[in-house]
């Protein structure tokens, strides 16, 4: 081999290995899986553990996910969109009405494929779906046409987490709730704060103008900044489908999980479409997002 040879080869293994942007994995090359995130109305945390209210309370007290009950394992069929349909309209599940405020002609789930993958430095998130072009001619968020935010969360650390998702997070006392007055009280988990570790790590994008990534947490109340670990969150909306990216360093600071390969973390999304906020959006159940793990429902495989 001459000087020149063995000099590019050495270039082309820096390029490879280092962090530049040749050696960046790509969600889009990673297996789909496909997520029904729904109308979950008024369903807090306390409804799905009311045994006179929701058929799976005893389930999920030991621990069953709702996945678990609510998603066929064997065929992948999901009930989640006959449970936001039924919501979404307003009808009556067993003794509640979970939406007593229904928006007229508003879709009760949207299938969404997710796609995960990572690299030495940094995990990669595609979400993309069919746009609803659902109109309800209000405007809760003037700002946001479109919101997508995920969970993570270290297993183990959050009553409830593993079997209850982000539901872990949503109380029938939260600002939006129906008969809550309160504006202000947000989100939170049980004994929640950065210190114990109890918290759910929060990422967002948002469509609005400059679509400026949000990188917060949830513990004893939702706080909308503070982590470092969010590099970017980008989305289009091109012919009928909206695509995002996001970009997660794998390390992080405070309000971050910190991921590991090999490790499994809870994982949740949400999206809210039609200029939506508060608890009118869609939600997934609980899943478990692995790095190279495939225990997981979603496994970000190293590229
Ligand atoms: C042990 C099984 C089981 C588990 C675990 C479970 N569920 Fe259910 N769920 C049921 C059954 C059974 C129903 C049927 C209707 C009913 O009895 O409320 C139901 C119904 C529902 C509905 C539809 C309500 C309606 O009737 O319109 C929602 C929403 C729901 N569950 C959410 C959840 C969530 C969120 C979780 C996880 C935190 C979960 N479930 C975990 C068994 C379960």
């Amino acid at each position: 081999m001459n000087t020149s040879l063995v000099v590019l080869s050495a270039l082309g293994l820096l390029m490879a290995g280092g962090a530049g942007l040749a050696s960046a994995a790509d969600a889009g090359k990673a297996p789909a899986k496909k997520i029904t995130v729904f109308y979950p109305g008024s369903s807090g945390m306390e409804w799905v553990l009311k045994g006179t209210e929701h058929g799976g309370a005893k389930g999920v007290k030991k621990g069953e996910t709702c996945i678990g009950c609510h998603v066929d394992d064997r065929t992948g069929a999901e009930e989640a969109p006959d449970f936001g349909r039924k919501i979404s309209s307003g009808e009556k599940s067993k003794n509640t009405v979970l939406e007593p405020e229904p928006i007229k002609g508003k879709p009760g789930s949207i299938p969404v494929t997710v796609q995960a993958a990572h690299d030495a430095s940094n995990l990669y998130l595609r979400f993309s779906w069919k746009n609803t072009g659902f109109s309800s001619g209000k405007k809760m968020d003037a700002d946001n046409p479109v919101k997508l935010a995920f969970m993570l969360e270290e297993p183990g650390k959050v009553e409830y987490d593993s079997a209850g998702g982000c539901w872990a997070t949503c109380h029938n006392d939260v600002r939006t709730m129906p008969g809550i007055k309160d504006d202000k009280k947000t989100k939170y988990v049980k004994d929640g704060s950065l210190a114990n570790g109890k918290f759910y790590d929060l990422l967002q994008f948002r469509s609005g103008k400059g679509q400026k990534p949000v990188d917060g947490h949830i513990a004893e109340r939702r706080v909308m900044e503070g982590g470092k670990a969010l590099s970017e969150a980008r989305g289009e909306l091109k012919g009928d489908t909206w695509t995002v990216n996001f970009t997660r360093k794998l390390a992080g600071g405070e309000g971050d999980v910190k991921l590991e390969p090999g490790k499994v973390y809870n994982f949740g999304f949400a999206i809210h479409d039609d200029h939506t906020a508060g608890r009118y959006h869609y939600v997934s159940f609980g899943y478990t997002l692995g790095l190279g793990n495939a225990k997981a429902d979603i496994n970000a495989v190293k590229q």
